[in-house]
């Protein structure tokens, strides 16, 4: 189980003054991720998702709340730290490194540089092919291609909260199916719990809940069903600027 508590975040800003405003990006987030389940973080934009994410992986520090992981108070604890208690971020835009292999990255995150233990966790996340392993996190790889790595060396981590900064961005469309059951599995058999950030229905679909974020505040938690309208209202606000009249209204009701 995962808690987080009235979680803040806020950065200072300079204006073309040269005057610092501090920006709450963060505003007093709350929840309670059960263990074992599957969670979908969605909403527009801008809107605060990976920042949250970030929180709770210790990436950024946190101006004031608490996480707690199965009870225990990790808030101080550093990204390394909260790491070892269990919890796995998959970043949105994954560090590419000139010189470290799939292999390096994957034997650090299984804990093992036995190779037979390395394809158990290929054969996991269905990469079929060995050559992969030698592959280099670089340049030379295309955008789905470290997508998945990323993807593998979370799950190889066998994780308690497995966290997923959109994890179809630049995947084919016939991998986001597998993907989602793979998501599933890893639940049910490592009893991990899911939090996907994304905004594809398909993810949303197979959410047990949807936390809908707009504006660094929990706007609504759902399901698809009772989400979907909401999130019709915030294609509406996104475009606030050049609405008028009651579509206007609708978004500063
Ligand atoms: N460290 C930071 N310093 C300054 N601004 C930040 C920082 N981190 C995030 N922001 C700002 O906070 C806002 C929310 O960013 P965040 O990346 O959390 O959005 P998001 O909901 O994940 O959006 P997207 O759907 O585009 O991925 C953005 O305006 C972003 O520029
Ligand atoms: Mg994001």
């Amino acid at each position: 189980m995962l808690e987080i508590k009235d979680l803040y975040f806020s950065v200072d800003e300079q204006d073309a003054q040269s005057v610092i405003h501090t920006r709450t990006i963060v505003k007093g987030v709350s929840f309670t991720f059960k263990k074992g389940k599957f969670y979908a973080i969605t909403g527009p934009n801008g809107s605060g998702k990976t920042t949250i994410a970030k929180l709770i992986m210790g990436i950024n520090p946190i101006t004031s709340g608490s996480v707690l992981l199965e009870g225990r108070d990790i808030t101080s604890l550093g990204v390394t730290e909260r790491a070892r208690a269990g919890i796995a971020y998959s970043f949105q835009n994954p560090a590419r490194f000139k010189g470290l292999t799939f292999r390096d990255m994957l034997s650090i995150s299984a804990g093992t540089t036995d190779e037979s233990e390395l394809v158990k966790v290929l054969i996991r996340v269905g990469i079929c092919s060995l050559d992969f392993l030698d592959k280099e996190v670089g340049h030379a790889l295309s955008g789905g291609e470290i997508k998945k790595i990323e993807l593998a060396t979370t799950i190889a981590r066998n994780p308690k909260v497995a966290i997923y900064d959109e994890p179809d961005t630049g995947i084919d469309l016939w991998t986001i199916g597998p993907m989602i059951e793979l998501l599933k599995r890893e639940r049910d058999e490592n009893g991990a719990t899911t939090i996907v950030v994304s905004h594809n229905e398909k993810f949303l679909q197979a959410a047990e809940e949807i936390l809908l974020i707009r504006d660094g505040q929990i706007m609504h938690v759902g399901d698809l069903s009772s989400t979907t309208p909401l999130l019709q209202d915030l294609d509406f606000c996104n475009w606030k600027t050049i609405c008028e009249g009651e579509a206007y209204a609708r978004c500063h009701r």
